[in-house]
């Protein structure tokens, strides 16, 4: 602002100069025109050219939806994109480069272009999502301050078997349960991650003749479902709504939403797909693992009430709810998985909610196909039910 004040007031002088004295005062205000010209050029230019900005929640909620938007079209290549900013994010200073730039186009999930640059990630913006664009450059470390506890509770998880494959589905994503508390064997299949309402029941892993089969009102998100004592637990696609859906009354009877938490990939697990809130059960009942931003997008693990679907109590971790690959409970702990595409990764952190305390476990875990995208502890079996690329997999669980 100043700068232009300065160059209209110089130019007023210099249109009188010019009349009184054309050759000796021209050239001082050229110069100076010039120089300014080429400042404001330049500051401009740069600010168009590379932008880096600290991996803010706020900024990588927004990140998050430019890729995600609607999730329905997230590509594989998309996916991938996505975690390797996550990984620099973890791994260096936490510094993710965005390149704003007004030639790129709208973004198009399957149009998603990037470049590797300096270890960090170049990611093209539309233009009008430049709202994320500044000068500023902020860097955040990423400290972890956690206490370690090194006493391990009870009922921790000591190690988990190697996979076993039940069957395969179509569909890369998705997710398949048993009833955590009733004693059948039913295998409930409920495949994709968005854009499906179509639960398929099967007698048992091996059976593949369809038992039932079930329409939903409406359309879930993500993969984090659970049936439980006759009813299926989903997110409500789009929303931080939880639904639960009774198979007897073939109808939904509850539907609440979880306070705070995020949804459409403002803090999804890595491999994003609308995993923002993922329900979860073990022997001690129904459980919500989410974030919110007033915890800066960390997990929050939620208690919840089966009958009328409140939170009865939460418990705030400081681990980033994008970080982990996915997440479960087991006995009441919180177990994180490293990475959910690599063949051999570990659970690298659990927080236990009886102690409130952290631990740093280090359970190796084998992903066959390199693509988890459903981890779920199913206490009655003392097995990870699994989604492995389309492949509806069991770990056996060895628990003390
Ligand atoms: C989702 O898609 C619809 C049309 O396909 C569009 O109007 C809407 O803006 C999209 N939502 C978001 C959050 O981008
Ligand atoms: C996005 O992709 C669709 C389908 O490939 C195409 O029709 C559309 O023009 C694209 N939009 C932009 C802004 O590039
Ligand atoms: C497989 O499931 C179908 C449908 O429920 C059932 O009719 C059939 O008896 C089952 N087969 C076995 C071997 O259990
Ligand atoms: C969230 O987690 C990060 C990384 O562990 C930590 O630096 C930050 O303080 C946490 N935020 C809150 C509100 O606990
Ligand atoms: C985890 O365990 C593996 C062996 O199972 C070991 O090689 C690795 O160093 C351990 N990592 C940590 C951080 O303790």
């Amino acid at each position: 602002m100043r700068k232009t004040s300065k160059t209209k007031i110089k130019l007023n002088s210099k249109s009188k100069g010019l009349t009184k004295k054309p050759k000796n005062t021209v050239s001082p205000y050229v110069i100076f025109l010039a120089i300014t010209f080429i400042f404001c050029f330049n500051y401009l230019r740069s600010t168009d050219i590379q932008v880096s900005l600290a991996v803010h929640p706020r900024y990588k909620q927004k990140l998050s939806r430019n890729y995600d938007i609607n999730s329905s079209r997230v590509t594989d290549q998309a996916v991938a994109y996505q975690h390797k900013a996550t990984m620099n994010n973890q791994q260096s200073t936490g510094l993710v480069q965005i390149k704003t730039s007004s030639q790129t186009t709208d973004l198009n999930d399957s149009q998603t272009s990037s470049k590797q640059q300096n270890k960090n990630e170049i990611i093209r913006l539309a233009s009008p999502t430049t709202t994320m664009s500044t000068t500023k450059t902020r860097k955040t470390t990423a400290a972890v301050h956690s206490r370690v506890k090194s006493d391990k509770p009870r009922n921790m998880i000591v190690s988990i078997g190697e996979p076993v494959v039940h069957r395969k589905a179509e569909n890369t994503i998705g997710a398949w349960m048993k009833d955590q508390t009733l004693n059948n064997n039913f295998v409930y299949v409920l495949e994709n991650y968005v854009k499906n309402n179509k639960v398929k029941v099967y007698t048992s892993e091996a059976n593949e003749t369809l038992a039932h089969f079930y329409l939903l009102p409406y359309y879930w998100g993500g993969t984090g479902h659970v049936v439980m004592n006759g009813n299926l637990y989903f997110s409500k696609y789009n929303s931080n709504k939880i639904v639960k859906y009774n198979f007897e009354q073939r109808d939904v009877v509850l539907e609440k939403t979880i306070p705070g938490a995020g949804y459409a990939n403002s803090c999804p697990y890595q491999w994003a797909g609308s995993s923002d809130v993922d329900l979860a059960a073990d022997s001690e009942g129904l459980w919500v693992i989410y974030a919110t931003e007033a915890n800066e997008w960390n997990i929050t693990i939620g208690r919840l009430d089966e009958n009328t679907l409140e939170v009865t109590k939460t418990w705030n971790t400081r681990y980033t709810k994008r970080w982990a690959g996915n997440a479960f409970m087991a006995y009441g702990i919180l177990y994180a998985l490293k990475r959910y595409d690599s063949y051999s990764t570990t659970l690298n952190y659990a927080f236990d909610t009886k102690t409130n305390s952290v631990l740093r476990p280090n359970i190796t875990m084998t992903i066959r196909n390199q693509f988890l995208t459903m981890l779920d502890y199913y206490h009655r079996e003392r097995r990870l039910y699994a989604w492995d690329k389309g492949d509806l997999t069991t770990y056996d669980v060895k628990v003390p």
